[in-house]
């Protein structure tokens, strides 16, 4: 099975940016869980600050058996990222760390939450764990 974790803009910045809100662990930290997790799964890891990248390797990867998505502010803001995942086949999981029907009212909206197959929000780093769960789950039902 094959899993792309994106994550998008200031994500980079996981383990210093805003501990309050995000937490101290890194990318390099969730990667190292997510590969202990799940062994037999065929990760690809990718982070960019840029809404154009992000395409491109959502478009790369869709073919995959799913897509962990944490498109960062981009999720309130962004036509483009939500196309680009209405166009591919593999199912997205929107993740965020933070609450994000807890803070700002900006941030309660989603473009991208009506084309992706599930959203989970406020449960930090364990989301992106629970989010790769439920492919596996799904691709199981479809097997
Ligand atoms: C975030 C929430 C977004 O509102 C914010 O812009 C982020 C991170 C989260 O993971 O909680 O950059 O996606």
């Amino acid at each position: 099975m094959r899993v792309l974790i994106l994550n998008g803009p200031n994500l980079n910045l996981l383990g210093t940016r805003e501990p309050d809100t995000y937490g101290t662990a890194t990318l390099a930290d969730l990667e190292h869980d997510l590969r202990t997790y799940f062994p037999n799964i065929q990760f690809r890891f990718e982070q960019s600050n840029h809404e154009g990248r992000l395409i491109d390797v959502l478009h790369e990867e869709r073919g995959a058996d799913g897509i962990v998505f944490n498109a960062a502010a981009y999720t309130h803001t962004s036509i483009s990222l939500r196309d680009a995942i209405a166009a591919i086949e593999a199912p997205v999981i929107e993740v965020h760390l933070s609450n994000v029907h807890a803070r700002e009212s900006f941030r309660h909206h989603s473009m991208i939450a009506p084309v992706c197959q599930g959203v989970i929000a406020g449960l930090g780093m364990t989301g992106y764990r629970l989010a790769t769960e439920a492919l596996q789950a799904l691709q199981q039902s479809e097997q």
